[in-house]
């Protein structure tokens, strides 16, 4: 069948490379795509909100499966846009409806969702610029740190965590009353800090039935040992060495199997990859937000260690025959090591031509921010490559991760060389 991936980062090169290998794989395209992906599929020049250009290629390349890699079209409703189309109708999509994307575009819904399935999560209380008075006596009442969340998406960017109650509380009124974020703050959740290591767990769902995959832990700081600003993520491991099976029935029984039949309870339609971020207090789980789509970088770690063929997976998802299913997973750990361009998070110089990309390399190099210019790979994103190893352990996979990227390089290239150090 020919099939459809929207998105353009190391997420959606992972999904080409895994979708490349099945003989169900006729023809393959990403919208947009990226230098790694032009490799193995064709891109299209849309934009992953522009729904009716969108429309146009599905039905121009008799487009049968759609693999919505980014949270934002599908938070604008793009499964849904699918459904109500004559000519799309019938096209299968994996990413939840607009109602239950609503699980990553509304924190305040998430929390309301974990509250009636009684899924352990921290204490909250909501906020808009009418209550901001409350908002600010509430906060009074807490103890820090005080986590303030823009209801809304704001990039990765909507969460404050300040040990201070004032600025907490000038931050609290920044956020409602000035919209520093925007619309995506018009609400804030503020919530109880919790004190704990993170990791998060994916699930394959088609609303009913579900198959977990590999958890994965990620390193979302800049700096090493987990210092200065969030990124979108340096560099993850799969699976996570402190999750025993003990601590995995836990996130199973309390988390996992009430999240899926809250989608059926709830009516939300729910046919994706769920993306618990979970947060480990003493022996147990807690999930600090949920997001409707794969993670990135975790995606680059997840789906190498998943064998079976990935198209029969996703259609079995599409069609609601999930239950027919079982995961098979390589024993092996993998581990990814984002390559990134200096100045990331902040300001940072595009077009820098990559060297090095064609050495004989035991790993996998899933691009990111890279485009195609005449022949060569240029730099377009912060975060670049994701260099991705396989190994008996974590400590092989990064080895061989770091001996990889000794060969690459680009101008200002960057990157964190203490993943796992807090394993
Ligand atoms: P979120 O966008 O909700 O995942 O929040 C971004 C990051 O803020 C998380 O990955 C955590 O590191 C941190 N965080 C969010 N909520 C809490 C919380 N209640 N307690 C401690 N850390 C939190
Ligand atoms: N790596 C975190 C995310 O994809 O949101």
């Amino acid at each position: 069948m020919n099939i459809l991936i929207i998105g353009a980062g190391g997420r959606e090169h992972t999904f080409a490379w895994k979708l490349a290998q099945s003989p169900k794989c006729n023809r393959l395209f990403v919208a947009p795509g990226n230098a790694g992906t032009a490799q193995i599929a064709t891109n299209l020049a849309i934009g992953v909100n522009d729904f009716q250009g969108i429309k146009t290629a599905v039905v121009e390349n008799d487009i049968e499966l759609v693999v919505v890699g980014p949270e934002d079209p599908l938070v604008n409703g793009i499964h849904d846009f699918f459904l109500n189309d004559e000519a799309l109708k019938s096209v299968m999509v994996i990413g939840p409806r607009e109602q239950a994307a609503q699980l990553e575009g509304s924190k305040e819904f998430a929390k309301e969702f974990m509250k009636a399935n009684n899924i352990p999560t921290a204490q909250y209380a909501s906020f808009t610029a009418d209550t901001l008075e409350e908002g600010i006596s509430f906060l009074s009442q807490m103890k820090a740190p005080y986590v303030l969340k823009a209801d809304g998406l704001a990039a990765g960017k909507g969460v404050l965590i300040i040990d201070d109650l004032t600025e907490a509380q000038a931050q609290l009124k920044e956020m409602l009353v000035d919209e520093k974020f925007g619309a995506a703050s018009k609400t804030v959740v503020i919530e109880e800090f919790l004190d704990g290591i993170e990791l998060s767990c994916f699930v394959l769902t088609d609303g009913k039935d579900f198959v977990t995959f590999p958890m994965a832990k990620d390193y979302k700081r800049i700096g090493e040992g987990d210092t200065g600003l969030n990124t979108g993520g340096m560099g993850a491991i799969s699976p996570v060495p402190f999750v025993t099976p003990a601590f995995e029935q836990k996130i199973h029984e309390r988390i996992v199997l009430p999240t899926i039949e809250g989608f059926e309870k709830g009516n939300l339609p729910f046919q994706g990859f769920v993306f618990i971020g979970l947060i480990k207090v003493g022996d147990d789980p807690f999930v600090i937000e949920y997001n409707v789509r794969m993670g990135d970088p975790e995606t680059e770690v997840v789906l190498p260690l998943i064998k079976n063929d990935f198209v029969e997976l996703l259609t079995a998802t599409a069609k609601g025959e999930l239950s027919t299913q079982t995961i098979d997973i390589d024993q092996r750990t993998a581990t990814t090591v984002m390559l990134v361009s200096g100045g990331y998070p902040e300001a940072y110089a595009k077009g820098k031509e990559m060297q090095g990309l064609t050495i004989e390399t035991n790993s996998i190099l899933f691009h990111a921010g890279t485009q195609l210019k005449e022949d060569k790979v240029i730099t377009s994103g912060g975060r670049v490559m994701a260099v991705t190893s396989l190994g008996s352990d974590f400590k092989e996979g990064l080895r061989q991760s770091y001996a990889t990227i000794e060969k690459i390089s680009f101008e200002g290239m960057d990157y964190r060389k203490d993943l796992g150090f807090d394993l």
